[in-house]
């Protein structure tokens, strides 16, 4: 893991963030749709992939390499199963940092079979020495095995079964260009409307036999900053709360209160972020503050920050990214009752 100790312990004890964790992987196994037909949100997506896997499978041709990129926790490893299935083919499951040798990548490779998915998560964070070995794999379905060792191996072409793969990153500017342009379907996933988070909401409740209110699915789906992953984590928590305080059932007063308690406020921020704008605000005037000063205040990975509260917080409109460092909007200043500060025009 590239994640150091620290962050990985501050991450356990987020509620927020869209990075999954191991109870996460168990319970997302049990309420991930297994088809378009059960898909919720994300629908310019999904119809341009319908459209795709139609005229493939009308052909029957392996679906073009994928590529879908956007913040954790939006259902890209769901999307790539449901290609699979949709196309009847199997799929295999990988990420970049799991892969450490290059002969990792090749046994993948060499053992999909026709149509096949190869699903690699966080292909950022791949070696280029594995990355090389993907270029003619995905152009012409082709993996150049080494034989033997020393001055006498030898170089034997391996031709691949046509297949598909499907990368997903949280880092798309880190996706290099030669990799990236050999993609030929390229998706962003954005943040859920909480409609959308309250139809999934309500469909996990009713997978996992949770009662719920209506009132009490918008109210968790407001506070699950854009994110299944977040909305399904703060229903099982507001669970809990129900069956030891409130005989089971979510009611909106049952959610608002449960909430309260896991410090989860109406726009879904919690103390990290509450922290990190507190930081920016009254320990650097509004900034602009570098990511990496944010960071070390906080004691929180710089990567972490990037990809799982910033991305939020300018959502909300609550925080800027301006080429000289980080800023507190206006609307920060109103969000958390203060005065704006007069700054000099033409600052940054
Ligand atoms: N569970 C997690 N993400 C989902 C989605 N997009 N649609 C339905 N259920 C989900």
């Amino acid at each position: 893991m590239l994640f150091g100790a620290m962050s990985e312990m501050t991450e356990a004890r987020r509620l927020v963030s869209g990075r999954a964790f191991d109870e996460d992987a168990r319970i997302e196994a049990t309420v991930r749709p297994a088809n378009f037909g059960d898909y919720i949100g994300q629908d310019r997506v999904k119809e341009n992939l319908q459209i795709a896997v139609e005229a493939a499978r009308n052909r029957g041709e392996a679906l073009d390499h994928v590529l879908l990129y956007g913040p954790p926790g939006l259902g890209k490893t769901t999307l790539a199963q449901i290609l699979a299935r949709e196309m009847s083919s199997s799929i295999k499951i990988s990420s970049g940092p799991l892969l450490e040798k290059k002969g990792d990548l090749t046994a993948v490779l060499t053992g999909l079979e026709l149509r096949d998915f190869f699903f690699l998560d966080e292909i950022h964070r791949l070696q280029p020495a594995l990355e090389e070995i993907l270029y003619p794999a995905m152009e012409d379905f082709r993996v150049d095995l080494i034989i033997g060792q020393g001055p006498g191996a030898r170089v034997h072409p391996y031709q691949l079964n046509r297949f598909t793969l499907v990368g997903a990153t949280t880092r798309a500017g880190l996706v290099m260009a030669p990799l990236r342009s050999r993609f030929g379907i390229v998706h962003r996933l954005d943040f859920y409307t909480p409609d959308d988070l309250e139809k999934i909401i309500g469909r996990s409740a009713k997978i996992l036999g949770i009662t719920i209110d209506p009132e009490g699915a918008a109210e968790i789906a407001r506070r699950s900053r854009g994110t299944p992953r977040v909305a399904n984590r703060l229903l099982r928590r507001v669970r809990d709360f129900a069956e030891v305080r409130a005989e089971g059932h979510i009611t909106l007063g049952v959610a608002r209160e449960s909430l309260k308690m896991l410090g989860v406020d109406e726009h879904g921020l919690d103390e990290t972020d509450r922290n990190l704008m507190l930081t920016v605000i009254q320990k650097y005037a509004g900034g602009p503050v570098g990511l990496n000063t944010i960071a070390a205040s906080l004691s929180e990975e710089e990567d972490a920050i990037e990809e799982i509260y910033e991305p939020y917080l300018m959502q909300l409109g609550l925080l800027d990214r301006t080429p000289r460092g980080r800023v507190a909007t206006a609307l920060a200043y109103k969000h958390f009752g203060m005065e704006e500060p007069r700054r000099q025009p033409g600052l940054f």
